[in-house]
């Protein structure tokens, strides 16, 4: 992939954020991600690249963009798989709330794991605890290992974990352990790349959330040099047959990064819409400008680009930023 691509790319996530934030608060979450999704999608038409959607919004049938399996760039090469979320966390637009962001990541032909849309229990490290830990592991266990991985007290320790009845356990078992616990609503793919963003303070992720958000992140660890191992979580046997289907021989395999992920080569890019852990939201200033803060990331390189911008976006013109 040319190098040019990552920041290409920064516009699509940008184009997104910035129409999608415009419903913040507002209690419309389909709204909020519509306005995501057709943004971003007339954007990818501005794109030298020959792309096809891996990830999206769902099947032909339910989805009119980004649906998988859709073309997307206007050009023959690169050839590249696609895997979007025009709004990850549609419910903290609607409600206001912090963390939402749009996110998008690409690697070559063939080289994302085409994950269903299920459950996939997931978990993070940093790069210092990176091929130490294993996802079958008690958590107390896992936690010593960090501890030690990153010079740090078990008490000093910060667990971010998603805020659902399903981690009941999971959630009782790291207070039991003594480490710090920070809770989320809605909204994975920020607070699982934490890990491996030493600023954040967060040293583990551990969750069951959606697979297609999973693959997204395993992208972002590629360029962080961070670790996630997952396992995908059927509910029943319509979903255990989808993963079958879409090529996965066994649906309760252990995935490390190599599946999730494949080669060196990945780009991961996105754009806060609500503050986050690590971006800040679209701010609409005077004069018609809007102010965007983004992050993009190459595995090849490990290249990390903060980027702000500021754009001018008369309010009738949503999407058009140069
Ligand atoms: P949406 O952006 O589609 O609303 O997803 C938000 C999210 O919190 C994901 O980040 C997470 O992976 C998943 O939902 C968890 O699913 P559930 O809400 O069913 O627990």
């Amino acid at each position: 992939m040319e190098r040019e691509l990552a920041i290409e790319i920064v516009r699509v996530t940008e184009a997104a954020a910035i129409s999608s934030a415009r419903w913040l608060g507002r209690g419309l979450k389909n709204e909020a991600d519509q306005a995501a999704t057709t943004a971003m999608r007339a954007m990818f038409d501005t794109i030298s690249m020959n792309g096809t959607v891996v990830i999206g919004e769902g099947e032909l049938d339910e989805a009119p963009m980004l649906y998988i399996g859709e073309k997307l760039g206007n050009a023959a090469y690169p050839e590249v798989d696609v895997a979007v979320d025009p709004l990850e966390g549609t419910t903290l637009v609607a409600k206001g709330y912090s963390n939402a962001m749009t996110v998008i990541a690409i690697a070559n032909k063939g080289c994302l794991l085409h994950a269903p849309d299920m459950y996939m229990h997931k978990m993070t490290v940093g790069p210092r605890a990176a091929g130490r830990v294993h996802l079958d592991d008690p958590i107390e266990h896992t936690l010593k290992i960090i501890a030690e991985a990153n010079e740090k007290n078990i008490a000093d320790l910060t667990v971010m974990i998603q805020e659902r009845e399903r981690h009941q356990q999971i959630i009782q078992d790291a207070q039991n352990s003594g480490a710090r616990v920070r809770l989320f609503s809605d909204g994975d793919v920020g607070p699982s790349i934490a890990p491996a963003l030493a600023e954040t303070g967060v040293d583990l992720f551990i969750s069951i959330g959606g697979a297609p958000e999973g693959v997204i992140t395993a992208a972002a660890m590629k360029c962080l040099g961070g670790e996630m191992q997952a396992r995908l979580v059927p509910q029943n046997d319509q979903e255990y047959n989808r993963c079958l289907q879409m090529g996965i021989k066994d649906p309760h395999k252990l995935l490390l990064m190599e599946d999730l992920v494949r080669g060196d080569d990945a780009i991961f890019a996105a754009t806060g819409v609500t503050e986050g852990e690590f971006l800040r939201g679209v701010r609409f200033l005077r004069d018609e400008r809007v102010e965007t803060d983004s992050v993009v990331m190459r595995a090849k390189t490990g290249t990390i680009r903060f980027i702000r911008a500021v754009h001018h976006i008369p309010d009738k013109i949503n999407l058009v930023i140069s």
